[in-house]
């Protein structure tokens, strides 16, 4: 099947309006582009509960700070087109900045509780760039599904409140993070890693197992779980920016004491200059594969 390259979002409300008048259901799939495998894995989630798949590209200026790397970040459009088509989408939209915020543009999409905590502490305003562009992106789709990672966690969370409280008529799917076979998440960012950083990388996804092993064996000090994260990681990474356990629901860390028997464990940490984040739910899911130290 042929892909349809969409820049104009009158064109791409076009194209999804049509998509609906043949009676196909609308998936959409929203990212920043430089595709991997963990972006096609979202791709074919979608193709499975929608005919019309659209991806979207756009590096949102509104969710970077003035000191992160909106400028650097990778962009590929012709690589990306080639491996959606190929993932099973009918259309990609690679909008123009100046066309997804038009001159004179005012408003912003506020996200309460959710956005503070976690990464919301190191990135102020992130969260509300998110969640703006992605109400621009449901308002001219219309979906009936979009397909979200659980890599960003807190990013699910947020979005999923707002389809909620906003009445979006959207069902927001999470999808499985994806992984490297030594179990480092898979992201766009990866690709600023240099050899020894890429190496040094794997302490976020040991973190996680390792403190996920004393989870099972029924450990719930939060203090203890977030050390044991942090043994892992504190010798290999350059800065870390949090390792939280916290209500896999409204996001808050637990702080001193005891966690559920369902508990996010997430982390931020910074590589080198690259600022990689992972997360788990313990108590749901496995062990990051490769995660094991050899
Ligand atoms: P981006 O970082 O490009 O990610 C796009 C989508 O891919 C997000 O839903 C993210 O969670 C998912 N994803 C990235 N790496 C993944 C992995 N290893 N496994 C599973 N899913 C993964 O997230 C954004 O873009 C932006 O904030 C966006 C939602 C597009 C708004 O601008």
């Amino acid at each position: 099947m042929t892909l349809t390259v969409l820049r104009a979002p009158a064109d791409m409300r076009r194209a999804c309006e049509d998509a609906r008048r043949r009676g196909d259901s609308v998936g959409l799939v929203p990212t920043m582009g430089s595709l991997h495998e963990g972006h096609l894995e979202l791709v074919r989630e979608a193709k499975r509960r929608a005919r019309f798949v659209l991806v979207t590209v756009f590096v949102n200026p509104t969710q970077f700070g003035p000191s992160e790397d909106l400028a650097r970040y990778p962009r590929d459009l012709d690589g990306d087109s080639a491996k959606v088509a190929a993932a099973g989408a009918s259309a990609v939209f690679f909008p123009e900045a100046a066309a997804m915020y038009l001159p004179g543009d005012e408003t912003r999409v506020r996200v309460g509780a959710l956005a503070v905590p976690l990464c919301g502490q190191f990135r102020p305003g992130h969260f509300e760039g998110v969640a703006t562009v992605v109400a621009k992106l449901f308002v001219l789709a219309g979906p009936c599904v979009a397909v979200f990672g659980r890599k960003d966690y807190q990013q699910l969370a947020i979005v999923r409140r707002m389809a909620l409280d906003l009445f979006l008529p959207v069902e927001v799917a999470g999808h499985p993070i994806v992984r490297e076979p030594d179990g480092l998440a898979m992201s766009s960012r990866n690709a600023y890693l240099k050899a020894d950083e890429r190496v040094r990388a794997r302490g976020l996804s040991r973190g996680l197992a390792a403190a996920a092993r004393l989870f099972d064996r029924g450990e719930r000090d939060a203090a203890v779980l977030r050390a044991a994260a942090r043994a892992e990681i504190e010798p290999l990474a350059t800065s870390i920016d949090y390792v939280e356990v916290a209500d896999p629901e409204r996001l808050i860390p637990y702080g001193q004491g005891r966690v559920g028997d369902v508990t996010l464990l997430a982390m931020a940490c910074r590589i080198g200059t690259t600022r990689l984040i992972d997360n788990m739910v313990l108590g749901e899911e496995a062990l990051p594969a490769g995660a094991a130290k050899e």
